[in-house]
């Protein structure tokens, strides 16, 4: 396993997965009840942006560093560009939250979460950062294993975000058996998948075998910030069963502000398709 994410750490990716996951928490977060988080690829959790590793990337230069300060986002991106500050209270951008710090940050008393990270160095570091307590709890698991381990969670609400590298071949496959199995030990859960926009054949046969779940309803968003070119990645998307209650609008607003602001010179993209019971009730897109 050779994937570091602190190399990836903010760039457009990211902040399509990471706005997403602030809304979904924001929302998971407007009941009382509680509610359960699993975290299946979970990374290190907090990224140092002037680190070796992101600074030599730069590739948050191209994603959040162009948000961070803008008067003009809107305020679908709040909840994910608030928890961003919370990590750099003297200001500036130095310090990135990774999934599990932002919903460590997002989770009040009585919620719980569980990460999954395999590559020691970064569940020493994930422990570190996030601790674990009573509900907090890190794992050294495989995620894809996890989902069947851990679902459906005593408070039968939440969230299950499943976010691999996509650096081995079969990932997708992997990704349909746990998705499969997941839907059938917890229909109500919201489980929300991040992919590259790279590998369209897996994604295909991704789209193909989750189709026959009889899903009650799905969203799809995607955000390019360039045209497709085989091999590279030039955007992302996220695949969102059961989404809570107005993450479909959160992300008509969101995603062409994003293509906007992230877009490089070539130009960039969006869409976002809702599907409820096999048909789109929606099905928007546009450049950038
Ligand atoms: C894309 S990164 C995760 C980023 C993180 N979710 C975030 O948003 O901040 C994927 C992580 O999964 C870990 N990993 C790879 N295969 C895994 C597996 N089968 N189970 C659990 N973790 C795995 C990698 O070491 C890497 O840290």
């Amino acid at each position: 396993m050779n994937y570091r994410h602190a190399f990836h750490a903010g760039n457009h990716c990211d902040v399509l997965k990471h706005a997403a996951l602030a809304i979904v928490l924001a929302r998971l977060a407007l009941k009382e009840k509680p509610f359960s988080v699993i975290d299946t690829h979970a990374g290190r959790g907090l990224y140092d942006l002037d680190g070796s590793e992101a600074g030599r990337s730069g590739e948050h230069r191209g994603g959040v560093a162009r948000l961070i300060d803008d008067p003009a986002a809107p305020a679908s991106l709040r909840p994910y560009l608030d928890c961003v500050r919370r990590q750099n209270p003297f200001g500036g951008l130095r310090w990135y939250p990774g999934s599990p710090v932002m919903i460590k940050d997002m989770l009040r008393k009585g919620d719980s979460a569980k990460f999954c990270e395999l590559q020691p160095e970064e569940r020493l570091a994930l422990q570190t950062t996030v601790g674990a307590h009573g509900a907090i709890r890190v794992y050294d698991r495989d995620g894809y294993e996890a989902v069947r381990a851990f679902l459906p969670p005593v408070e039968r609400r939440g969230l299950v975000l499943i976010d691999p590298p996509f650096e081995k071949p079969g990932e997708f496959d992997r990704l349909s058996e746990a998705v499969e199995d997941g839907v059938k030990r917890w229909a109500s859960g919201v489980f929300m998948i991040w992919r590259p926009i790279k590998d369209e054949d897996g994604y295909a046969r991704f789209l193909e075998a989750v189709r026959h779940l009889s899903l009650e309803k799905t969203l799809i968003a995607e955000l390019s910030v360039a045209p497709r070119m085989a091999g590279k990645l030039t955007g992302s998307g996220l695949y969102v069963i059961n989404p809570p209650f107005g993450l479909a609008d959160a992300f008509a607003e969101l995603l062409p502000y994003l293509a906007a602001r992230l877009a490089t010179a070539s130009g960039g993209g969006w869409r976002l398709e809702e599907i409820e019971k096999g048909a789109a009730i929606r099905d928007l897109a546009g450049e950038a």
